[in-house]
């Protein structure tokens, strides 16, 4: 038996909510453990389509534990609303427990003004955030200067802290945005409100995570964005503010690093980005419209037009590497039918002239490589029916066994459709 982190091996979005909460189904806590509401997990079970921001996309299922971690960044509010929303679409079963850690570090008002106003300022090199505080607040947790969840139940500390980051804050929104400075009363009698409300959810995580392993209890951890959006090995600066590596899965949520048995790295069977920074089989034709209208690769947090281009195997070959990965989940294979052509880029022409296996950490030099691609023969067979290898047609098997080759890990579950069903499962990674 094993414990699993699910993480994405590209420029997230690759599926993982949809993965999470299949695997969810063996598990008894799901564990997210870095990023906050930049994240957008989307689950489709029985036609019905539910995106998730924070709430770890086990939710749906009756008795588990879901867990957000010290190592997620919090927006109270939100999070408060997605309980609310579910709560109302009957989609939080009586017997699932949520948890936060009372470790877990807030976003402030504060944080979203700057994150907005950083990115409005720097017209030409912003890069391109979604807006909801995630850089800010993780900044204020480096600095020493955050304030986190358990905070908001002592009243005159929380108010000193705020107090404290609201003159640091106002002087940069008002002297260097030109903006509103903000009104601490305001926002202490808001996140008091809150505290409140969030209190019955409120733990210490990382016991009931050592505790539920002890007992023999299987743990599945949830990344968020994906592993170009590293912060030390994504495409920096253009990267979130936290380390979306497997790895973080242990600090993020307070379990030794030898909890974490398997690791499931999510890869579309093509790539997308959004945001700015270098793509280097970013597609600006036909092919690159195809995959955005059909595979609908719109942000499921901001709505914004998800950049789309071939697969890339040196990046994901990086996140293998960088997070362990010991299995892969290969999704939205069924975007791809219809093409004539399918490529897959095995390495970069670089503009010195070589040619490399390897991420340039330069993004200039990241910028200015030339994917060098192995060419497919496609398929016009709908498979989003199939269940099984054998009834994928020829070609896409072909295509997913040359993915396995290079990317030198095993398949094992392959995603034909958005829906829950709609899965070819080759092995369950809580036991083999
Ligand atoms: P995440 O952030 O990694 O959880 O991924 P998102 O939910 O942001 O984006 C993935 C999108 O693709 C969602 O709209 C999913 O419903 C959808 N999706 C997931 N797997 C498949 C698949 O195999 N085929 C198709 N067509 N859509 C899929
Ligand atoms: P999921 O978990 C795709 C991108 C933003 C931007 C950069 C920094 O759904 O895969 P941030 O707000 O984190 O400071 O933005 O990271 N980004 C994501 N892109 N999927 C995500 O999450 C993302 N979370 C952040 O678009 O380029
Ligand atoms: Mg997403």
């Amino acid at each position: 038996m094993a414990n699993v982190a699910v993480i994405g091996t590209q420029w997230g979005d690759e599926g993982k909510g949809k993965v999470v909460d299949i695997y969810a189904e063996q598990a008894d806590v799901i564990a997210r453990f870095q990023g906050g509401n930049n994240a957008g997990h989307t689950l489709v079970v029985g036609g019905r389509k539910t995106i998730l921001h924070l709430i770890p996309s086990g939710i749906l299922h009756e008795n588990k534990i879901c867990i957000i971690g010290n190592g997620v960044v919090v927006d109270p509010s939100v999070l408060l609303e997605e309980i609310e929303q579910l709560r109302k679409g009957d989609l939080f079963p009586q017997n699932t427990k949520l948890m936060v850690s009372e470790r877990a570090h807030l976003i402030m008002p504060y944080h979203r003004s700057i994150d907005q106003a950083r990115e409005a300022h720097n017209s030409g090199k912003k890069i391109g955030t979604t807006g909801r505080g995630i850089g800010p607040a993780y900044e204020d947790k480096a600095a020493r200067t955050g304030i986190r969840l358990i905070d908001l139940y002592d009243e005159q500390s929380f108010r000193e802290k705020l107090h404290r980051a609201l003159e640091e804050k106002n002087f940069l929104l008002k002297g260097l945005f030109g903006q509103k400075p903000l009104d601490e009363n305001e926002i202490a009698a808001e996140y008091l409100g809150l505290a409140e409300k969030l209190k019955p959810y409120v733990a210490d995580t990382s016991f009931v995570l050592d505790r539920e392993n002890k007992n023999g209890k299987k743990i599945l951890f949830e990344g968020a964005q994906g592993s170009q959006l590293d912060i030390d090995y994504g495409t920096y600066p253009f990267v979130t503010s936290s380390n979306t590596a497997a790895g973080n899965a242990s600090c993020g949520s307070g379990i030794g690093a030898n909890a974490i048995n398997k690791v499931v790295g999510i890869c579309k069977a093509y790539t997308t980005r959004v945001g700015e920074g270098p793509f280097p089989t970013e597609l600006h034709d036909e092919i690159g419209e195809h995959m955005q209208k059909v595979g609908q690769e719109f942000g499921a947090t901001t709505g914004r037009k998800r950049r789309c281009g071939w697969l890339d195997i040196v990046l994901v070959r990086q996140a293998i590497r960088i997070s362990g990965v010991t299995d892969l989940a290969i999704t939205k294979l069924d975007v791809l039918t219809g093409l004539d052509k399918i490529k897959i880029c095995v390495g970069y022409k670089t503009p010195a002239g070589d040619y490399t296996h390897a991420v340039p950490a330069d993004i200039r030099i990241l910028s200015q490589c030339q994917p060098v691609y192995e060419e497919f023969p496609g398929w016009k067979e709908d498979i989003s029916p199939a269940r099984k290898m054998d009834e994928l047609p020829p070609n896409a098997r072909k295509y997913l066994n040359r993915l396995e080759e290079l990317a030198q890990a095993r398949i094992s579950l392959v995603s034909v459709g958005s829906g829950r069903e709609e899965t070819i499962s080759l092995r369950d990674p809580f036991r083999d």
